[in-house]
């Protein structure tokens, strides 16, 4: 792995999310249609699956050192899985080219749930 640039950490309330996801302009305004088709099950959502991906956004925008308060925005985060269900981050506009800035060029996460709590740790390299 080349040097580490960046790394954050997020914890979220999954009732948060669940009840702000209810809201259909923070859906749209925050997850990718293909996001919004993994939490989705059986034509519900699953609360904390996008919880964590609410996490993973956010630990990404602190790996990045940004946070979403300087023009990236969560869409600009996405997050996708494998085929073993390994989750991964793809980076859009913004925050591809802070990737850039700080000289890295893939994003590292792991997410975690238990209970109302969801986790997500981040690293840039
Ligand atoms: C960094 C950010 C993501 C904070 O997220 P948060 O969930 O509100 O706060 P958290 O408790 O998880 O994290 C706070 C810590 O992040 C760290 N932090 C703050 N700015 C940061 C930055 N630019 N880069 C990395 N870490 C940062 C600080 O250590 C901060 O702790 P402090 O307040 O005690 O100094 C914030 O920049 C942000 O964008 N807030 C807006 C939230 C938002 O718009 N969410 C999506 C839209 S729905």
């Amino acid at each position: 792995m080349s040097d580490v640039r960046g790394v954050g950490v997020d914890l979220c309330s999954i009732d948060r999310i669940e009840k702000a996801i209810k809201r259909e302009h923070f859906k749209e305004r925050v997850f990718t249609q293909q996001e919004i088709v993994y939490f989705t099950r059986n034509g519900r959502v699953v609360a904390e699956s996008a919880a964590a991906m609410f996490a993973a956004k956010e630990a990404v925008s602190k790996a990045l050192g940004t946070g979403f308060l300087t023009g990236i925005m969560p869409e600009h985060v996405e997050v996708v899985h494998d085929d073993r269900g390994a989750p991964g981050i793809v980076l859009h506009g913004p925050a591809e080219e802070r990737l850039r800035e700080l000289g890295g060029s893939q994003v590292h996460i792991s997410l975690s749930h238990e209970a109302n709590s969801a986790v997500a740790f981040a690293v840039v390299s």
